[in-house]
């Protein structure tokens, strides 16, 4: 049975002073996902009393990558900041719009040089929030160690005495990379969510210093499909391993994602709550 709002599950821990909500959606998936979501976020936002809304869009333009239009769409449908990941790279006009445009974001700790950043501040009323968009290693390409990236990020607010609310967004294969990361960051970073696997994972908690987590955020796209894509090109790929290109489906699409509360004060975060709409 198709339900307009499905709360998947929470988690909460002692009570705080709660800001605004967060919001982090997962990857959007084709004209699907950007419909779903150009539909439903507005609400969304709404219902939460969201403060800030972080959605990873390195699939919008039909599956793989991002445009100019894409980009103003999911803008305009709500986002703060647009988080991506290994994808992003596959439109090349898009590419200058990564060092133009702060609130786009590709994964921080790709090697020096790489067009774009990694991370932005958001100011908020009574908080300042840095997201922060890492890439996974373990199944992926080899890009400078995610940890160590966040340790030399860690060490610069250190020294700039700026203790901001931190915002992760670990796009990466690896589940076990994934929680690895979580619990290395747990307490100083305010947010780790997953992106990536568009498949959404049942596991948000919050850590025990405070850090709330979800292995995998899911995705925006059309409900009938095969992680966002056309399932006849999925599976004659997979029957006779020749690599057909992927398009994303069709069709009636869903949206997933995260809610958190944060006390602003300390940081910590005080819930987590996964969602689902279409
Ligand atoms: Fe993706
Ligand atoms: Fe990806």
């Amino acid at each position: 049975m198709n339900r307009p709002f499905q709360s998947e599950g929470k988690a909460e821990r002692a009570a705080g002073t709660a800001c605004g909500g967060i919001l982090m959606v997962g990857d959007v998936v084709g004209e699907s996902g950007l419909a779903a979501l150009e539909s439903l976020l507005p609400a969304l936002k709404a219902d939460y009393r969201a403060a800030l809304a972080v959605v990873n869009g390195e699939n919008a333009a039909d599956g793989i990558g991002m445009t100019e239009v894409c980009a103003q769409r999911i803008f305009a449908a709500g986002a703060d900041v647009i988080t991506t990941g290994n994808h992003i790279w596959e439109k090349r006009d898009f590419l200058p719009l990564l060092d133009s445009d702060s609130r786009i974001l590709r994964p921080f700790n790709y090697p020096a040089g790489a067009v774009g950043h990694g991370s932005t501040l958001i100011e908020r009323e009574g908080f300042n929030a840095l997201v922060i968009n890492l890439q996974g290693r373990e199944y992926m390409h080899a890009i400078d160690c995610p940890f160590k990236a966040f340790d030399a990020l860690d060490e610069s607010l250190a020294l700039a005495h700026a203790r901001p609310i931190i915002i992760v967004d670990f796009h990466a294969e690896s589940a076990q990379e994934k929680e690895a990361l979580a619990f290395y960051l747990d307490g100083r970073a305010t947010v780790v969510a997953g992106t990536h696997t568009h498949v959404q994972t049942a596991d948000e908690r919050i850590l025990p210093q405070g850090t709330a987590y979800i292995t995998d955020l899911g995705m925006c796209g059309a409900r009938e499909s095969v992680i966002g894509m056309d399932m006849t090109v999925c599976l004659n790929r997979i029957k006779t391993h020749v690599p057909y290109k992927m398009e994303a489906a069709k069709g009636a699409g869903f949206i997933q994602g995260i809610a958190v509360h944060i006390d602003a004060a300390s940081g910590k975060a005080l819930s987590i709550e996964r969602w689902k709409r279409q």
